[in-house]
């Protein structure tokens, strides 16, 4: 789906710079995606160089893995709000919109930065749009229902496919066990309003625009990082 190689000094220029806003005793959300598993690494070196206390809830095997490896306690919604939560994305426009679910964790990534009392989003320049829709959006489909899904999509205007595995046969399984659907539609004129039709259609679990949510973008360059 994406190339997650590319762009790394930028992705960990984002990353260690959003670190810098964790503060000791904080409950994180942590995000998915290689810009955050940097975010992730630089906090677990926060904890073992300055003994900051944090907690961290993650929105995926793959940040709860991470999160392990660098020693972040976990933790889950049932027992603490989120102070911080700080993610990647796929796009990002003027009016802070995101496509999310480049790696197919915006269901669990959704619920997470929405909780967070504040939201930073981390990014390379190439993320960044001035209209949302070069990258299809993704939505996470319970499996029976993905045919009629697919073609409530196609009526809205969509172009679909359903997102296959790369080393595993056959459809892609989320953390939650369901399908991914790629909708890529022409032009998005309202994020806001396609987030809400999009989650009206019976099947779908979530999908990836996360309108109205960011409170933060840290862009990340070769060099340094730009905050908007
Ligand atoms: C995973 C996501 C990621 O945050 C998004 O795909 C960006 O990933 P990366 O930082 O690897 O470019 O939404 O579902």
């Amino acid at each position: 789906m994406k190339d997650t190689s590319s762009n790394s000094s930028a992705k960990k220029n984002a990353g260690y710079k959003a670190a810098e806003y964790v503060e000791d005793g904080m409950v994180l959300g942590l995000g998915t995606g290689s810009t955050t598993h940097f975010f992730i690494e630089k906090v677990g070196m926060r904890i073992k160089e300055e003994g900051i206390k944090v907690m961290g809830i993650p929105t995926s095997f793959q940040s709860l893995l991470i999160a392990k490896e660098w020693n972040i306690p976990i933790t889950t919604l049932e027992e603490h709000d989120i102070d911080l939560s700080v993610d990647g994305a796929d796009e990002v426009d003027s009016e802070f919109n995101l496509i999310k679910g480049g790696g197919a964790a915006h269901t669990k990534e959704k619920i997470v930065d929405y909780a967070a009392d504040q939201f930073i989003v981390i990014v390379d320049e190439s993320k960044v749009v001035e209209s949302l829709g070069a990258f299809p959006v993704p939505v996470e489909v319970l499996p029976d229902a993905s045919r009629m899904v697919m073609k409530a999509l196609e009526d809205m205007g969509a172009t679909c496919e359903i997102r296959m595995a790369q080393r595993k046969d056959g459809p892609v399984i989320t953390d939650n066990g369901n399908f991914v659907i790629d909708a890529k539609f022409d032009e998005i004129e309202s994020p806001a309003h396609l987030e809400i039709d999009l989650n009206s259609i019976p099947g779908v679990v979530e999908n990836g625009i996360f309108s109205q949510m960011v409170d933060k973008v840290i862009i990340g360059t070769d060099d340094g990082t730009k905050e908007l």
